[in-house]
């Protein structure tokens, strides 16, 4: 009798609709039935709205049945799942699914596809094929490839991930260290959880090729702490690739020696910030640094250091491997390459949406993301995590792209879509705003320690009608104190999110509380 593989994932989103229970029931099943399936925990897809997402792998294809529930698994063998039998369930080849086969998948190309945990998986889909070309090819054309291609961090600030890189290799230091961060603390995102849940050895290949670029032989991923899942899966695929000889010292025979730890955060959001993340990792209280210096040149422990976001770091392989060219020809202007968009918030299809830059936001929520879940409209869309601004209903066809959204006064940040129907009070989200930057404020300085405190009161009076007038004027001129004289971005861009609430959805202050 032959073994069937039937895919179920192992992902937290889709662990937390049941894919658990699905795979013991699908187990369960088989050895009722007499069936020999392997049974592979892969990782998600993306399309969290059709978890958990089941797969059968038949001959060449992967026969994929959507939203299974563990009690549909006995009317799914009745019907022949292990055969690809139909089912109402059953979507089909999972590579004809027109939502995943129309992205443009170059960093989680391997998301739902490979066992996360096997390195043979990992190479047989050109797995460190990307860190042999950076062997062969040499420091200093790892670092050019990574330039020629436009990469730009996709942690939020947009930096170029080449004179970043070049920085630290120039920089002359016994030691330096790859800081990758893994904190994605921004509301409404999970891609890089998507990609170490999915494809972990992807980030692992795309550090040690930082540090094989820039000199470094130690790397760390910040991780956040609200990620346990994430953690194991981590953890057990770094072991896998230092078992294999991918990590450690004299990585195959490279005379090229790199290692990664993981470091868990503890639930503050202003430690993604990359220098209050270096204190973090140094053992001290998260709190930002000023700069200079730029962590590039004395960073973690006083050392050159490269802080990159997960998906900036898992982008880099297919660089080196596949040509900055390639990368360079997706994307439009200074915005090359793709990014993974995360639709979250009152969406029909939610889930993570990898596309060149240029799309618009319009064609994102309402092609992929089939508009509202309550099939209300549209109010409001937060791009860019809680520092986002509120995009109105007519800013909807703005461009996804770092310039296009910079000259709205937005931020594409690390690709968070949050939407907003017509029942959503703006008053309120402004309000949360200030609310949200008081509470995670570091409290180094003064315009964002008692400026978010101080913001929260101006609002509550706005809602309340209390002197409406007066409380906007001095709202306008606290968010302008704010963003001029604040250390960092969190006090410096939380005005964004109270702007455009200011400029788009006013009303809402009226249609809250007492009169003007
Ligand atoms: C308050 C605050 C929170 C941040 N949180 C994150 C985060 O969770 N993940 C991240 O990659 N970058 C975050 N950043 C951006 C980092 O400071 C930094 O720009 C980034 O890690 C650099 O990597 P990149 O160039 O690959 O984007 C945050 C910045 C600020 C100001
Ligand atoms: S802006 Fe806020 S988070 Fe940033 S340094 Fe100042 S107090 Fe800390």
């Amino acid at each position: 009798m032959s073994t069937t593989r039937v895919y179920v994932p192992r992902e937290t989103a889709s662990v937390s609709v049941g894919a658990d229970e699905v795979a013991l029931a699908v187990a369960t099943q088989a050895k009722q039935s007499g069936a020999r399936i392997e049974l592979i925990r892969n990782g998600s897809w993306g399309a969290s709205w059709l978890e958990p997402l089941v797969e059968v792998e038949i001959g060449e294809q992967r026969i994929a049945y959507g939203n299974v529930a563990a009690s549909d698994v006995p009317g799914l063998f009745a019907a022949g799942l292990l055969e690809g039998g139909d089912h109402e369930r059953r979507l089909g080849p999972v590579n004809e699914i027109d939502w995943l086969v129309k992205q443009d998948r170059w960093t989680l190309f391997r998301c739902g596809l490979v066992d996360p945990a096997s390195v043979d998986s990992f190479r047989e889909r050109g797995g460190f094929a990307g860190l042999e070309a950076a062997f062969a090819a040499g420091r200093a054309r790892v670092i050019e490839a990574v330039t020629d291609s436009g990469l730009r961090g996709r942690g939020g600030a947009g930096f170029p991930a080449g004179i970043k890189w070049q920085t630290v290799a120039n920089a002359d230091a016994d030691r330096k260290y790859i800081a990758c961060n893994a904190d994605e603390g921004d509301s409404g995102t999970f891609s890089d959880r998507l990609l170490m849940e999915g494809d972990p050895m992807c980030l692992v290949e795309g550090m040690a090729i930082a540090g094989f670029a820039t000199g470094a032989s130690k790397g760390y991923i910040y991780l956040r702490s609200e990620y346990p899942l994430t953690h194991r899966i981590l953890a057990r695929a770094i072991e896998a690739v230092r078992d294999a000889g991918w990590l450690g010292e004299d990585i195959q025979g490279s005379g090229f020696s790199f290692d990664i730890d993981v470091h868990l955060g503890a639930g503050s959001y202003v430690c993604g910030e990359e220098t209050a993340m270096l204190e973090s990792l140094e053992g001290k209280r998260g709190i930002v640094r000023a700069k200079p210096p730029l962590p590039a040149v004395a960073g973690l422990f006083g050392k050159p250091t490269v802080v990159n976001n997960v998906i900036t770091l898992a982008s880099v392989p297919n660089i080196v491997r596949l040509g900055a060219d390639r990368y360079a020809a997706m994307g439009v202007d200074r915005s090359t390459g793709t990014l993974p968009f995360q639709l979250a918030g009152n969406i029909r299809r939610g889930g993570v949406v990898e596309k060149a830059f240029g799309l618009s936001l319009r064609e994102l929520i309402e092609d992929w993301g089939g508009g509202t879940a309550s099939g209300r409209p549209v109010k409001a869309v937060q791009v860019g995590g809680p520092l986002g601004a509120y995009l109105s209903e007519n800013q909807l066809d703005t461009a996804l792209d770092y310039e296009s959204f910079t000259a709205i006064g937005a931020m594409l940040g690390h690709g968070g879509i949050v939407v907003f129907d017509d029942t959503a009070n703006m008053a309120q989200q402004a309000r949360f705003a200030m609310e949200f930057c008081a509470i995670e404020s570091c409290g180094k300085c003064t315009p964002c320690r008692i400026g978010s405190t101080r913001g929260v009161e101006v609002i509550d009076r706005m809602i309340a009608g209390d002197d409406r007038e007066g409380n906007y004027d001095l709202l306008v001129e606290l968010c302008d104190t704010m963003e001029h004289a604040s250390l960092c971005a969190m006090g410096g861009m939380t005005p964004y999110p109270v702007r455009s609430i200011l400029e788009h959805f006013a009303d809402d202050f009226a249609s809250t509380g007492g009169s003007r």
